[in-house]
């Protein structure tokens, strides 16, 4: 650990972290938009400003970015100075002379970062009365909305989705003092990670539009924690719901399972619950051949009854329905008659997985899997298959960036800086499918 002074307290820190890290965790309130902490630094908003000391006579110290700034030992700053906070409040008041002043309409509304910020820095009053600069908006698909007034030039999007997600199709485009994040033409973001946008972009440029559709603010959703079905992986989820529809489904982090990032299809294919076509009553066909509503105790009991009077009842269960489901059933028509879903040849290899999974083969989560020198993958698209896996996939090709960047003495929390040194070295990565798959081209 490591202790630094700061505004006259010493603090306990992790060692090799970003001051701005380690005064979050310290509990104190610095704003911050650039910085991610799954994406670490690049210095880009200047939002984070503190004052660092050279040693106790230095009274007058000096502006330095704590997202940029290593902690060392014995190392003095100070978050609430006049300088640092005057530094902070201007920096903001300039991020804010284009930001329309349409929170009443925006859907970032509520959960936004740059909302908070403002708020905690303090800043109230626009002196700035000139016309706002304007962009055009783009269509990226039925997925993502896109506001480009609200930019507040942070780069985070990008960042996420070309250097962390491997995607191309999104870019930053500049000409003077304007800067543009978008495509270089209207059309549907291609990468498989693109609803992330909508959280890492700490304003409200990129919006979930499948929320926007039926939209409701976000105080009034009720949201639990819930786990993706989409596939094995098991990402962690708030599902949220108003008037019994659910409305969306966000990153519920995890730090050995999905971390801050979840996959498109965990996060915008949940419509199907809403389906009109779903059975959500409970019926019995009349003796007039008319389907009626009953209670879901009276429906139980009568087909009981009918099992009870019947040799032909068989239960068919599934492999998506829960096991509890399952086993209820199972009693239900009794063991003989149960079916479990699946054809002999899908049991037996079911079989043979749960005989893997259950000997000493390592089984890594995908935290863990961020961390391998080298990867085989054979005969599987886990882009199709696992998705959120293919990330952590990914970011498992940087570790020879890691290693390059551990020689140097370069922090890994120094984004920018790591990729530079790293170019195009990248640990291994073997794909042995036989189709083309979208890890054949890594970062
Ligand atoms: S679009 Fe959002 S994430 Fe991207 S630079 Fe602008 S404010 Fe930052
Ligand atoms: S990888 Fe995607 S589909 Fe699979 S559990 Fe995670 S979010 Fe859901
Ligand atoms: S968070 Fe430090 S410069 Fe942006």
């Amino acid at each position: 650990m490591t202790v630094i002074q700061v505004d006259g307290k010493e603090y306990e820190v992790e060692s090799g972290a970003n001051l701005l890290e380690a005064l979050l965790s310290a509990g104190l309130n610095v704003p911050y938009f650039c910085w991610h902490p799954a994406m670490g630094s690049v210095g880009a908003c200047r939002q984070c400003a503190v004052v660092q000391y050279a040693n106790e006579e230095d009274t007058q110290g000096r502006i330095i970015m704590s997202c940029m700034t290593p902690v060392t030992d014995n190392a003095r700053f100070s978050v609430a100075t006049e300088s640092a906070t005057g530094f902070r409040e201007s920096v903001i008041e300039n991020l804010m002379l284009n930001h329309p002043h349409d929170c009443p309409v925006c859907e970032e509304g509520g959960e936004c970062h740059l909302q908070d910020m403002t708020v905690m820095v303090g800043h109230h009053d626009r002196r700035y009365t000139g016309k706002k600069r304007t962009h055009k908006n783009q269509y990226l698909g039925p997925l993502i909305g896109h506001e480009m007034n609200r930019c507040i030039t942070c780069y985070r999007c990008i960042r996420f989705y070309q250097d962390y997600a491997g995607g191309t199709d999104l870019s930053a485009f500049s000409s003077r003092d304007r800067v543009y994040f978008g495509r270089a033409e209207d059309g549907i973001l291609e990468n498989e990670f693109s609803g992330n946008l909508v959280d890492v972009c700490p304003t409200g440029v990129f919006t979930d539009k499948t929320l926007s559709k039926h939209y409701t603010r976000k105080w009034d959703l009720q949201s639990a924690p819930t786990i993706c079905v989409g596939c094995a992986q098991g990402c962690n989820t708030y599902t949220s719901e108003r008037y019994g529809e659910v409305r969306r489904v966000n990153n519920r982090f995890q730090k050995d399972v999905n971390g801050h990032f979840l996959c498109d299809r965990g996060r915008f294919g949940v419509g199907f619950v809403n389906s009109s076509k779903r059975i959500k009553q409970a019926g019995i066909r009349g003796e007039d051949g008319l389907y009626q509503a009953v209670s879901l105790p009276d429906a139980i009991a009568r087909v009981r009854d009918m099992i009870a009077g019947s040799q032909h009842v068989i239960g068919i269960g599934s492999a998506r329905a829960s096991l509890e489901s399952n086993q209820a059933l199972k009693s239900l028509v009794g063991k003989e008659n149960y079916c479990n879903g699946m054809t002999d040849i899908e049991r037996d290899m079911h079989g043979i997985i749960v005989d893997v999974l259950k000997s000493d083969i390592a089984t890594p989560g995908m935290r863990e899997v961020e961390d391998y020198d080298a990867i085989l993958v054979l005969g599987e698209d886990i882009t199709n298959h696992a998705p959120r896996l293919a990330l952590s996939v990914r970011q498992a090709t940087r570790n020879k960036a890691s290693e390059m960047a551990a020689e140097t003495r370069l922090a890994l929390w120094q984004d920018a800086a790591v990729r530079e040194l790293a170019q195009n070295s990248l640990s291994p990565l073997m794909i042995a499918t036989p189709t083309e798959d979208r890890l054949d081209s890594p970062l």
